[in-house]
């Protein structure tokens, strides 16, 4: 039934086993700069690549300053714990999202609230977001209080989903409005951009995974970008144990976190930084490619927001209903070419059953409908 989707994809890349959702690629200087590394004996977090990769990632976002960490859970667990989320204050994200989002929120003891998303972005809705703040909520003393909880709602965690930019200038507007603070999860969106800005640099922090099936990876890494000096030496401090700088003496002066990310990493994602460009042209061709064929194919691919340059992290279809998107995703992976439905939405997860949330409509509607298909970038394919 889906024979004629299987063959296109199958044309593209050129495979006769198994098409994965998305493989990294080692193109450019990776080998040489790992070398240089391990030569160098400084494999940990104290090295070269490491500043380098910093500064190179915030030029290329245009934050201030940028803060690599172990992981992008531990770049949002970090990113919270600087806003000052602590125990019992509530934070708003989206149900439709990777659990590490939600996870993050509940590390610092914070409660989740669940806020629908558009369905023409698939990230947090500021429609959505003003009318729960407008119905739920009072601004007392500079915060913000839940009126059903009393407790003060402190941030507001959006999400730019598959690598498409949410209407994050009206979120940003919304959360200063109403005193909370904005974390952009920006993990899946390295390249993307929202009215001409990178993604993550709209909210006091940006996160971003360097996780192995990201648009640059180094197996596992991730980072804090931001504007704000003070945040980033915050950051520095706690993700690096909260060492107090010295040639020989060990003190700390708070309890820190070994969130830091090796040298090792940063070598590799140095080289792959250096060839992000020319994944993003083959990943918006591929887009181009894929939009063209499923426009004459009856299923329904979904392109980039208005006002959004999409990295196109992974591609995606609109399927008509879930018995639809089941059978299609039964047919594909049955044949060797890796599709997978949307994450099952947070609020259905067990641990997040007792949380506050809006109705969720477009949540559900799209957690039953969204299937991602193979997305890699083909560097030896002229489209
Ligand atoms: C939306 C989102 N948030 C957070 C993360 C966590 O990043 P990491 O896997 O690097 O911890 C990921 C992906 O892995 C993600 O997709």
């Amino acid at each position: 039934m889906y024979e004629d989707t299987i063959n296109f994809i199958r044309s593209i890349y050129g495979a006769e086993t198994s098409i994965p959702l998305h493989e990294p690629q080692f193109i450019g200087n990776e080998k040489r700069y790992l070398n240089e590394c391990i030569d160098s004996t400084f494999v940990s977090s104290v090295g070269k690549f490491v500043d380098e990769f910093e500064d190179q990632i915030a030029k290329y976002t245009g934050a201030n300053y940028a803060i690599a960490t172990s992981n992008g859970t531990s770049a949002l667990h970090l990113s919270l714990l600087l806003a000052n989320v602590t125990k019992n204050d509530e934070v708003i994200t989206q149900s439709l999202t990777f659990v590490a989002s939600c996870n993050a929120i509940n590390y610092c003891g914070a409660i989740p609230i669940f806020i629908d998303v558009d369905k023409d972005t698939m990230g947090l809705s500021p429609t959505a977001l003003q009318a729960f703040l407008e119905k739920n909520t009072t601004v007392v003393d500079q915060q913000c209080f839940n009126k059903n909880t009393g407790r003060v709602i402190k941030a507001c965690v959006p999400m730019h989903t598959f690598g498409h930019p949410c209407r994050i200038d009206d979120i940003k507007n919304i959360c200063d409005k109403y005193k909370i603070l904005l974390i952009e999860d920006a993990a899946e969106s390295l390249g993307s951009f929202y009215k001409g800005k990178h993604t993550g640099t709209f909210g006091q922090m940006g996160v971003i995974s360097f996780n192995g099936n990201k648009i640059i990876t180094a197996g596992g890494g991730g980072c804090i970008i931001t504007n704000d000096e003070v945040l980033a030496k915050r950051a520095k401090h706690m993700s690096t144990t909260a060492k107090v700088p010295h040639k020989w003496k060990y003190t700390h002066d708070m309890i820190g976190y070994n969130y830091r990310m090796p040298n090792l990493n940063a070598a590799l994602l140095l080289a792959q930084l250096e060839n992000l460009e020319s994944f993003l042209i083959n990943k918006r061709q591929l887009a181009a490619t894929y939009k063209d064929f499923f426009a004459t194919n009856k299923l329904c691919f979904f392109e980039e927001p208005l006002q959004s340059k999409s990295n196109y992290w992974l591609n995606t279809l609109v399927m008509s209903d879930k018995k639809e998107r089941d059978s299609f995703l039964e047919y594909t992976n049955k044949h060797k070419v890796m599709t997978r439905p949307s994450w099952a939405p947070m609020h259905r997860l067990s641990m997040n059953l007792d949380y506050q949330s809006d109705e969720l409509k477009n949540t559900n509607w799209l957690s039953e409908r969204l299937v991602n298909i193979p997305s890699s970038a083909l560097l030896t394919k002229s489209f």
